[in-house]
C-alpha cells in the first residue's frame, strides 16, 4: 500500500459519480468534443466539460447545431458550460441545456476575458455577489440535473472573496465548486495558491475541485491529500501532456507511471488530426491543429520548427506529412529525444505565442 492508494478516488455530483476524482478542465478553444474523446480514451480521466458557452447564444434554434455543444454519447458525464450576467436569460439557456443532454450544469464565474467580463459575464460576477446569487438560484429552480460554479479567488487581491461565494453556491443549491484560486487581475500569471483550495474547502460541505498548475502526476495527488478537496482538475498539463491523467491513476496504484516515446506521441497526434478530419469540415480541422500547435508541442526539441510547419502547411495531409517528418529521425534513432512535460512557465509562454 503505498500512501496515495488511501487517498478518496471519487465523489458525486448529485447523483453523478465522478471515478477517478481527476477530471479535464473546460477550455475554450480546445477542449471540443474530438479533444475530450482523444483524452478520455488514454484513461485515468473522470469527468469532461465542453468549452464556454454564452447563454445569449443558446436558442432553440441555434442548438440544433450548436457548434460548441456538440457530443458524443461516450463522453458522459458530461457538463456543459454556460456564462451570463441575466439570471432569467442563463436561466433560459440552462433548460436548453439540459434538454440537450448535458449531465451536468457549470456556470463559468471565473473567465478573466476583457471580452468576456466587458458584458458582466465570467470573473465579472465576483464583484456582485447578490448577483451571482439571484443567477444561481434561477438556474437551480430551471433544472433537475447537478449544478456546478466555477470561479476565481476574487476580482483583485483586494477583493478576495473565495469562501463567500463557496458559501453563496453552496447556500443556493449548486451541487459542487470548482475553484482556480488566481484572481481575475493575476490572468495566468504568479502561481494557483492552493492554500485558497483548501480554505474553500473548509467553507462549504459540498464537493470542491481544485484547479491550477498541475502537471505532474505527483503534484496532483500531493494536492489530493494536503489539500482535502475532493477532486483536481488538469488544464494546461494535459495539453502538454494528455497521458497525465493515466500517469496520475497509475501512480496512485502504485504502479509506474507510464512514460510516452516518441512513436506513442506521434500516434497520439495523427489520431487527434484523424478524428479533427471526421467531426470538422476540413479548413475547420487545419486551424484547429494551428491553434493547438502552441501548447499541444511544448518540451518536444525543436517545437518552433514544428509549430511554424504546421502554421504554414494548407490542409491536414499536409500537417500529416509534417508531423511524420519531424517524429521519423526520434523513431528510427537517429535523434535523441527527451519527450519531458515542461514546467507550467513554458506553457504560459506557448499560452501567449499562439
Ligand atoms: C486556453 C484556455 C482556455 C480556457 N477556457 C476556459 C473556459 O472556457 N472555461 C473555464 O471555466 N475555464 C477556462 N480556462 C481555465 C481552466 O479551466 C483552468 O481553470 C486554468 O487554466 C487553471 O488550470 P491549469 O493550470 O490546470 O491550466 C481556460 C484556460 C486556458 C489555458
Amino acid at each position: 500500500m503505498n500512501e496515495y492508494q488511501s487517498l478518496p478516488d471519487h465523489y458525486y455530483i448529485g447523483h453523478i459519480r465522478v471515478q477517478p476524482n481527476i477530471v479535464l478542465a473546460p477550455m475554450a478553444g480546445v477542449t471540443d468534443s474530438v479533444f475530450r474523446r482523444l483524452l478520455l480514451s488514454l484513461g485515468g480521466l473522470g469527468l469532461v466539460t465542453t468549452e464556454m458557452t454564452n447563454a445569449a447564444s443558446i436558442s432553440p434554434k441555434a442548438l440544433a447545431r450548436h457548434r460548441l455543444l456538440e457530443f458524443l454519447p461516450e463522453e458522459r458525464p458530461l457538463a456543459m458550460q454556460i456564462s451570463g450576467n441575466e439570471p432569467e436569460l442563463v436561466a433560459s439557456a440552462a433548460r436548453q441545456v439540459e434538454a440537450l443532454g448535458a449531465d451536468i450544469l457549470d456556470i463559468n464565474c471565473g473567465c478573466p476575458s476583457p471580452k468576456v467580463t466587458g458584458g458582466g459575464h465570467g470573473s465579472a460576477l465576483l464583484k456582485d455577489l447578490p448577483k451571482l446569487d439571484r443567477l444561481l438560484r434561477a438556474v437551480r429552480a430551471a433544472v433537475t440535473i447537478p449544478v456546478t460554479l466555477k470561479f476565481r479567488a476574487g476580482w483583485d487581491e483586494s477583493s478576495l472573496n473565495y469562501e463567500q461565494t463557496a458559501q453563496i453556491a453552496e447556500a443556493a443549491g449548486v451541487n459542487a465548486i470548482v475553484l482556480h484560486p488566481r484572481t481575475k487581475a493575476q490572468g495566468y500569471s504568479g502561481s494557483a495558491d492552493w492554500e485558497r483550495i483548501a480554505a474553500a474547502k473548509r467553507a462549504v460541505s459540498i464537493p470542491v475541485i481544485g484547479s491550477g498548475d498541475v502537471v505532474t502526476a505527483e503534484a496532483a495527488l500531493e494536492r489530493l491529500r494536503i489539500t482535502g478537496v475532493d477532486g483536481i482538475m488538469v488544464g494546461r498539463g494535459a495539453m502538454a501532456n494528455p497521458w497525465i491523467f493515466r500517469q496520475i491513476d497509475e501512480l496512485r496504484h502504485g504502479l509506474q507511471p507510464f512514460q510516452p516515446m516518441p512513436a506513442d506521441k506521434q500516434l497520439l497526434l495523427l489520431r487527434y488530426l484523424e478524428m479533427l478530419v471526421e467531426f470538422m469540415p476540413e479548413h475547420h480541422a487545419t486551424n484547429k491543429t494551428k491553434q493547438l500547435a502552441g501548447q499541444f508541442f511544448v518540451g518536444l526539441p525543436g517545437a518552433a520548427a514544428l509549430r511554424k510547419n504546421l502554421q504554414i502547411a494548407k490542409t491536414t495531409a499536409e500537417q500529416r506529412d509534417v508531423i511524420l517528418r519531424y517524429f521519423a529521425p526520434f523513431i528510427d534513432g537517429s535523434q535523441e529525444a527527451t519527450l519531458e512535460d515542461e514546467p507550467v512557465q513554458a506553457m504560459e509562454d506557448a499560452l501567449v505565442e499562439s
